[in-house]
């Protein structure tokens, strides 16, 4: 195919990166190099071929100035300095003229990162509303465009399907193989088929869930997304994450009715409480006002585990519970041990999920690992990816003015 790496002749040529080095980073420390380690192999494929090399990325979610503060890819820019052993150079403005200057005056074998998507956002929202002028302004930082942000393929970002329509383009060697392990797993999954989903938000996933219920057979929930639902349902959640949007809540009512059958609520959490600090194991009818779901209990993973060991092919994205907390990692922990066991038929998607398989001690018993959870989700429930279909229409490139 044309539109991959190794089919394209990139050796000499100035390379637009889009990477995902969307990593967990606390004090300037980089918590969780996974995405970092798997961009690796594309990173060494284009220095073996000489290329010059502009690296691209976002890091977390930018809503305000305040957020840039916390979400700078410079602690990334030491992390992949020290991984290939070489010298990094950052400019932090995408944009202005003295970035030009130095992505065109790379050498063969130089790395420019450039700074954090997102910030483009403040104030004008040119990354995240696919800006024509702006991804026409970073294609004039070089001649080829590499996605390899498997991960954020599902976002119709200017730097992730922008770029494209203005230089030749293909998939990196990362996003090629995550391709192939969806289309292989799950463009047409063994049935039953079940997919875990956690996650902080409802309204994020609504749309994805929605598709999702018209292919999976069953949707087990955990996090917010399942008290969103428990509270759509009647149920006091005390101050637990949920969402209590009267629109949102009856969007739940109806999808619970429409697909009652597919839907596996816990029935018991492990809470905190908020009055007397004190940690309980509770019915999820018995949760009181100062209450904060942390964990999934013992009856719900034996309810899950039913449905896992009678399900052909299984993706997770997303955890129990609070498990970088000790006393709340035990609903995942247990989770994981269950897949362990058939780790074949399952696919886990997503960074933190993959966070929580590196810190819980199941690294390397899984091989079917996607770094894409939101891109995963959105893949099965839509069977393409915005980033992907841009690559692959890539014929009709407005050839820029170099
Ligand atoms: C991810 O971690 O799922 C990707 O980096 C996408 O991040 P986003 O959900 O903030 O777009």
């Amino acid at each position: 195919m044309k539109q991959l790496l190794k089919n394209m002749n990139i050796n000499n040529k100035r390379v637009i990166l889009r990477c995902d080095l969307n990593v967990p980073i606390k004090d300037g420390n980089v918590l969780d190099e996974t995405k970092i380690i798997k961009s690796l192999e594309t990173i060494n494929y284009l220095l073996k071929e000489n290329c010059k090399i502009v690296i691209l990325s976002h890091l977390g979610r930018i809503k305000s100035e305040e957020d840039k503060k916390q979400n700078s890819l410079e602690p990334v820019r030491i992390s992949l300095a020290k991984l290939l052993n070489k010298e990094i150079k950052f400019a932090n403005d995408i944009l202005a003229p003295s970035t030009k200057e130095i992505a065109l005056n790379l050498q063969p074998g130089e790395i420019l990162l450039l700074e954090n998507t997102r910030f483009l956002d403040i104030p004008n929202k040119l990354e995240s509303t696919l800006n024509e002028k702006t991804a026409k302004q970073i294609a004039e930082l070089g001649e080829i465009f590499v996605l390899d942000a498997f991960a954020s393929s599902h976002r119709s970002h200017t730097s992730v399907v922008g770029i494209s329509k203005f230089l030749p383009s293909c998939l990196g060697s990362l996003a090629e193989a995550e391709l192939n392990l969806l289309n292989n797993h799950l463009s047409n999954p063994k049935k039953p088929f079940t997919v875990i989903m956690g996650g902080a938000k409802v309204n994020d996933k609504l749309a994805v869930i929605k598709s999702l219920l018209t292919k999976c057979d069953h949707l087990l929930l955990s996090g917010g997304i399942a008290n969103s639902f428990l509270y759509a349902l009647g149920l006091n959640l005390g101050e637990s994450l949920k969402n209590d949007n009267p629109e949102i809540v009856s969007e739940l009512q109806s999808l619970m009715l429409t697909y009652k059958e597919k839907f596996a609520f816990p029935l018991d959490a492990i809470v905190s409480s908020t009055y007397n600090n004190t940690t309980n194991i509770k019915s999820i009818g018995k949760i009181e006002d100062n209450d904060i779901i942390k964990d999934t209990g013992a009856k719900t993973i034996a309810k899950y585990k039913d449905i896992l060991d009678n399900s052909e092919t299984i993706f997770i994205n997303g955890t129990m519970g609070v498990y970088e907390e000790k006393e709340f990692k035990n609903g995942t922990t247990e989770i994981f041990n269950i897949l362990s066991k058939y780790p074949e038929k399952v696919v886990i998607g997503g960074g933190d999920t993959i966070s929580a398989l590196n810190n819980l001690g199941f690294r390397g018993k899984f091989e079917n690992i996607s770094s894409g959870g939101g891109a995963t989700l959105e893949f099965i429930a839509n069977g393409t990816l915005p980033g992907i279909e841009a690559i692959m229409e890539d014929d009709g490139i407005e050839v820029l003015d170099l």
